[in-house]
């Protein structure tokens, strides 16, 4: 943001009401020095389903339309003036079982959508190509399987944050590369609480954030996340079933910072292998897995580990000792764990796992 336009949000702060349909309630918030830009955010919640269509002031920029027990949306019912300008619109707890494939057509500025909390069992392919979404909520639905492709938007290449938990999901079609459209831009994925049994192709999605929390995962191979070399935040946290983690199965990860595997107490792995290639990784949270003790090659699979978290509060940091620079050539440098159990009050001293 430029700095002058910085400045004059930072004046801003008035609030007012305006006239709107029975039953609304329209707030003006300005801002600037003269009060030169205004935002209209329109809250028609709970109200139910007569309320459709529901006209709205001209310069509305946020539409509140959750728990009114629609049933459908369409293009006729989110269209007029108001809606060409809408940035962000509520739809969710309502009782949406299916939408159009056009319903979201007219709303060309539309960058957040939140369908969460409804009774989506479908998702059709070309929903968001119209709009320049940034956000997509569609957790607590139905859905049993989506296209990646579902999440192509006109985005110009924006970051696409997508949140699917607790969805019935047991297959993501992957985007078929080639002739078509471009991969959708999806930066965070959040897939936690569905009924995956494997990890999905999300291959040529640049994704950055990813979520498998609470899925039925099997097994990590070898492959598992094959094209994510971007990946920074990856989630594994108490997955359901018997969980396994085969050696050489991060393989692919690169450049991930934060791997979190908490909460999996029937967790069985393979050996130090298992982090194989995690290279730029810096935070490992076990904690309220059985692998304790850690076997003292792991730490020579993860050389930019800085934190572990173990067993029920033990947080550990790493420890270069003193004196181990310069490197010896052919020699490792002497690192140890410092681990702290964050339960007790008296914090133990240092303890090398
Ligand atoms: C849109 O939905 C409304 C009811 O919500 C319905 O009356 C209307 O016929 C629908 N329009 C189209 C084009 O499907
Ligand atoms: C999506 O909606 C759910 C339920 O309303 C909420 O808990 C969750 O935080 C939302 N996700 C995002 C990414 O905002």
């Amino acid at each position: 943001m430029p700095w002058p336009l910085l400045l004059l949000l930072a004046v801003s702060g008035a609030q007012t009401t305006r006239p709107c349909f029975p039953g609304c309630q329209c707030d003006v918030e300005t801002f600037g020095l003269f009060d030169s830009f205004s935002l209209t955010r329109v809250d028609c919640s709970g109200l139910g389903p007569h309320i459709m269509p529901v006209p709205i002031p001209l310069d509305t920029a946020h539409l509140d339309l959750s728990s009114n027990r629609l049933e459908t949306v369409n293009e006729s019912v989110l269209a007029g003036p108001g809606y060409t300008t809408l940035a962000g619109l509520d739809l969710s707890h309502n009782l949406l079982t299916s939408i159009s494939p056009t319903a979201f057509s007219r709303l060309r500025y539309l960058e957040s959508l939140d369908i969460s909390h409804n009774g989506l069992a479908a998702l059709p392919t070309e929903s968001f190509t119209s709009s320049p979404l940034s956000d997509v909520n569609l957790s607590h639905n139905r859905l049993r399987e989506v296209s990646v492709s579902a999440f192509t938007t006109h985005s110009q290449g924006r970051a696409l944050h997508v949140d699917l938990s607790h969805n019935l999901l047991h297959r993501l079609t992957p985007h078929s590369a080639g002739a078509g459209p471009p991969a959708p831009t999806i930066q965070s994925l959040n897939l936690a609480w569905n009924r995956l049994r494997t990890v999905p192709d999300l291959r040529d999605l640049p994704l950055r954030y990813l979520s498998l929390d609470g899925n039925p995962l099997a097994a990590v191979g070898p492959g598992a996340f094959r094209g994510l070399a971007g990946l920074t935040h990856l989630s594994l946290g108490s997955l359901q079933g018997l969980p396994q983690l085969a050696p050489y199965g991060f393989q692919e990860l690169k450049s991930l910072q934060v791997l979190d595997l908490s909460g999996n107490p029937k967790l069985t792995w393979a050996g130090a292998e298992v982090f194989s290639g995690l290279g730029s990784l810096q935070e490992l949270d076990l904690s309220g897995t059985g692998l304790v003790p850690l076997p003292e090659p792991l730490l020579l699979h993860l050389p930019a580990l800085q934190s572990i978290s173990v067993g029920q509060a033990v947080r550990c940091r790493r420890l270069v000792r003193e004196g181990t620079y310069p490197r010896q050539p052919g020699s490792s440098p002497k690192v140890a764990l410092h681990c702290v159990d964050t339960q007790e009050p008296a914090a133990k001293g240092p303890d090398a796992l």
